[in-house]
């Protein structure tokens, strides 16, 4: 079979567009609303897309008032979501700053066992001080120090999801043995940041582990993602930036002695879609003249680290403001480099900017025919830039439905899309194998009984 596209639906509240809530038909009384959450869910499924995905961090972060805010927990959410859907992927993200990993692996091997094997982990290691100061810390800890504890949390949730070897339950009513003590494991997990006992308080789940994301582009996010992300999401503005990234990525992989084909790379991709190339525009004008520019600045000079009250809105924007980018490899840097790259190549005014940067935070936001959303994800997906895309609908429903309705069926002519699902599991989608457990038959570990 030809390589195949995989096609994530990156749920957010109204949609990704900041100004969605705004538009005249938005859900913007629906967002704590999981029947909301559901139907969109459905409709990913219906396309047969390979997963749903929540954002998150632990705190009000970045809430203004012009903006909904305040959003829901995401496994929470997605176990509610589980119940009424069948097939599609499941992926939350949760921070290893800030949490313990004893606590994450519960939630996600029951996230994966009540979804009977969908449940996907994105990975982040957060970068607001704010919500540092509601987990009792004064500041957050820098950029490297928080990769060196999110690698330690993975080798430790990894150890406890395998802590039960798959056939450890035996419920064999005639022995009274409800689990072979030979097959569930103490980890002794004994570090820097974590000193865990285990085994883990509950069995293997249907896909061993929760399939692991993640979406940070620095030198330490890409050290860490080489080593051990199964699904990268990522911000490109252009082919040639993607095409860098995904080749660099997939180096990093083999490094570690993966196969390239272990890690799916999935650029963000936000698209305004109608019937006719000057229908999308004007949707997408549209939804930019809703925006508040105050907003915008606001998120810009915090991203940025410069105040831009000098700018006039209609003037372009000098290209010394964002000259002190910085290397893209560096922390934290790699979204302000994108926006440097913006500024560079289209000379735009701060409003041109505010109203590129609206629609998917740096994030490619494109606007066409369903053909010509279609052209570019078959030219990113065959010339190297991508293995499918994190789909980011300006305005839910509505334009995931565009998405699904018109755009999936030309890549399912195309032969690049599935016209039904082939698997149950996120990993069976994403064509990612099951983690043999490290305390299995093969280990070389010792094996601890419990
Ligand atoms: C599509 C996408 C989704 C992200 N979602 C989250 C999120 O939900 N929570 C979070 O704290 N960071 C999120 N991030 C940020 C990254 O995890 C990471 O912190 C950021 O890219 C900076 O990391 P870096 O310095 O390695 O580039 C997301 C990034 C991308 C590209």
């Amino acid at each position: 079979m030809t390589r195949q596209l995989s096609l994530n639906a990156f749920l957010h509240d109204t949609g990704h567009h900041e100004a969605s809530w705004r538009h005249r038909d938005s859900a913007v009384d629906r967002i704590h609303d999981i029947d909301f959450d559901t139907q969109n869910a459905l409709i990913a499924e219906e396309a047969k897309l390979d997963a749903i995905f929540f954002a998150d961090a632990p705190g009000l972060w970045g809430a203004t008032p012009f903006r909904p805010a305040g959003h829901l927990e995401p496994i929470t959410r997605l176990a509610a979501i589980a119940a009424r859907t069948e097939r599609i992927g499941l992926i939350a993200t949760a921070s290893t700053t800030f949490y313990d990993p004893y606590n994450l692996a519960r939630l996600f091997s029951s996230l994966d066992t009540i979804s009977r094997g969908r449940a996907g982990w994105n990975i982040v290691t957060t970068q607001s001080e704010a919500v540092a100061r509601n987990f009792s810390l004064s500041e957050l800890p820098s950029a490297s120090e928080r990769y060196i504890r999110a690698q330690e949390f993975i080798d430790v949730v990894t150890k406890l999801w395998d802590s039960w070897e798959d056939d450890a339950i035996l419920a064999d009513r005639e022995s009274g043995r409800f689990f072979d003590p030979e097959k569930v494991h103490s980890i002794h997990h004994v570090g820097n940041h974590f000193q865990v006992e285990g085994a883990l308080s509950q069995p293997r789940s249907p896909q061993g582990r929760p399939v692991y994301v993640q979406a940070g582009s620095s030198n330490d996010g890409r050290a860490f993602a080489g080593r051990n992300a199964e699904a990268i999401f990522t911000a490109h503005q252009t082919i040639e930036d993607a095409q860098a990234f995904y080749s660099d990525i997939k180096s990093r992989a083999v490094a570690f002695g993966r196969s390239p084909e272990d890690v799916k790379i999935l650029p963000g991709l936000s698209p305004f879609i109608a019937d006719t190339r000057a229908e999308a525009e004007e949707l997408q004008r549209y939804v930019n003249s809703l925006t508040v520019p105050a907003y915008g600045i606001a998120q810009l000079e915090g991203l940025a680290g410069v105040s831009l009250a000098h700018l006039e809105l209609d003037e372009p924007v000098p290209l010394e403001v964002f000259g002190q980018a910085g290397d893209v490899l560096d922390n934290n840097r790699s979204r302000l480099q994108v926006i440097a790259n913006i500024v560079e190549r289209d000379r735009p005014t701060l409003r041109g900017l505010l109203h590129r940067l609206a629609g998917a935070r740096g994030h490619n936001v494109v606007a066409g025919t369903p053909t010509d959303v279609a052209d570019i994800i078959t030219d990113w997906f065959q010339n190297g830039a991508a293995d499918g895309f994190n789909v980011m609908p300006p305005l839910y429903p509505q334009l995931l439905q565009e998405f699904t309705q018109k755009v999936v069926p030309i890549l399912q002519d195309r032969g690049l899309f599935r016209t039904e699902y082939t698997g149950s599991t996120l990993r069976d989608h994403f064509g990612l194998a099951r983690p043999e457990s490290l305390y299995g038959a093969d280990a070389t570990e010792e094996a601890h009984v419990v």
